[in-house]
Parts: structure tokens; sequence; C-alpha cells
């Protein structure tokens, strides 16, 4: 029986492409959601345009209430079922209730070579530190932010006048690469890391 994925996104949802298109075939799991906080989030047309379906929980109307937020959320989420969660460019921190909820089956992808720079602006932090390579890292999430054990990893090498922009690029182009490797091995029930 294929594992059902639920995907979070916040923004244009590449890596959700991505990972949509890596579950076919003999792929030991099959997309069952692709649900924003935003949306205006541009990978809701990508996913709807793939027959995915969607749903949007808007974060705005709960304020500061993040649990009532994350209730909303889960209600839709369970709605489809789903074995694993992968966040994609989810931009809302999630609280330790819901982290607790889902520990051990919910997966998100880092652009940084963790346990360096977790949170925002890694690209710049990199830069300004003088780093010789960065990447990115898939991760089980855990109640840490950016902290869990770490699945994944790919490396690229930081060039003579890169800018954060075009840094991202190049980082983004593995994440592509990456994220679906670590999601196969994760749905088959591999736990071991890989690094690209
Ligand atoms: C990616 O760089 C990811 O590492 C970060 O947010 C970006 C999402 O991009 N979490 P996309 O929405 O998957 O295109």
């Amino acid at each position: 029986m294929s594992q059902r994925v639920a995907i979070l996104i916040s923004g244009g949802g590449s890596n959700m492409l991505r990972l949509v298109e890596s579950m076919t075939g003999d792929h030991p799991a099959r997309p069952c959601l692709v649900v924003s906080n935003d949306a205006d989030a541009g990978g809701l047309a990508k996913a709807r345009a793939l027959g995915i379906p969607t749903a949007v929980v808007d974060h705005r109307p709960f304020g500061r209430d993040r649990a009532g937020f994350e209730a909303a959320l889960t209600r839709v989420l369970e709605a489809q079922t789903p074995d694993i969660l992968c966040l994609a460019g989810f931009m809302r921190v999630l609280t330790e209730g819901f982290v607790s909820r889902w520990q051990g089956r919910m997966l998100n992808i880092h652009p940084s070579l963790l346990p360096k720079y977790r949170g925002l602006h890694t690209h710049a932090r990199a830069l300004e530190a003088g780093e010789l390579e960065a990447g990115c890292s898939v991760h089980e999430v855990t109640a840490e932010l950016d902290g869990g054990p770490i699945l994944g990893q790919a490396r690229v090498p930081v060039l003579s006048g890169d800018t954060p922009e075009t840094l991202a690029a190049r980082v983004l182009e593995q994440e592509h690469r990456l994220y679906p490797l670590v999601l196969r091995r994760f749905a088959a029930g591999e736990r071991g890391r890989v690094d690209i």
C-alpha cells in the first residue's frame, strides 16, 4: 500500500513539484494533498494542474494564535489521511504540539549544510562567513527549529562573485535532487543518511 504524502508550501513550490513528479511507478509513496498557508502561493496552481488535491489554511486570521491555525491545518491534513508530511518552503514555525503529533513522519528541506545556518537568510550568512561550500539538508522535523535528524545533504561550491541569489539558485538545483531521493528512501522505511 502506497504511503500517502501531504506537502506543505508557502510559495512557488518548486520542491513540491519535484516531489510530486518523483512519486510514480514503483515509488512507495503518492501525493495526497498540497496545502499552503497562503492562497497566493504559486505552487497551488502547479499542484492543481497535476490533479493533486489542494487546500489553503490562511494563517493571518489566527493572528498570534498558532495553536488555532494548527488545529485548522490538522483538520485539513487529517481529511486526507497522510502517512508523511513534507515541508517544502513552508514558512510557518510549528509549535511543539503540532510537531509531536507528526514527529517521525515529517520532513523538511533547509537550504544550508545543517547544523550550520539554521533559520533564515542562510546564503547571505554563509557568504558573509566566507564559506567555501554551501548546500541543503533534508531532516526529520522535531521541536528544535531545523534541528532534527539529518537524512540527507547535498553540497555545492561557493564561487567568487556569488551573491545570495546566485548561491540560492545553485543550491536549489541540488534541493530538487536531494528531496525526492530522501523521500523515496524514507517512504521505503530507510532512515540512514545519504550524501550526494
Ligand atoms: C527552498 O530554497 C527551500 O530550501 C526553502 O524555501 C525554498 C522553497 O522554494 N525552505 P520552493 O517553494 O520549493 O520553490
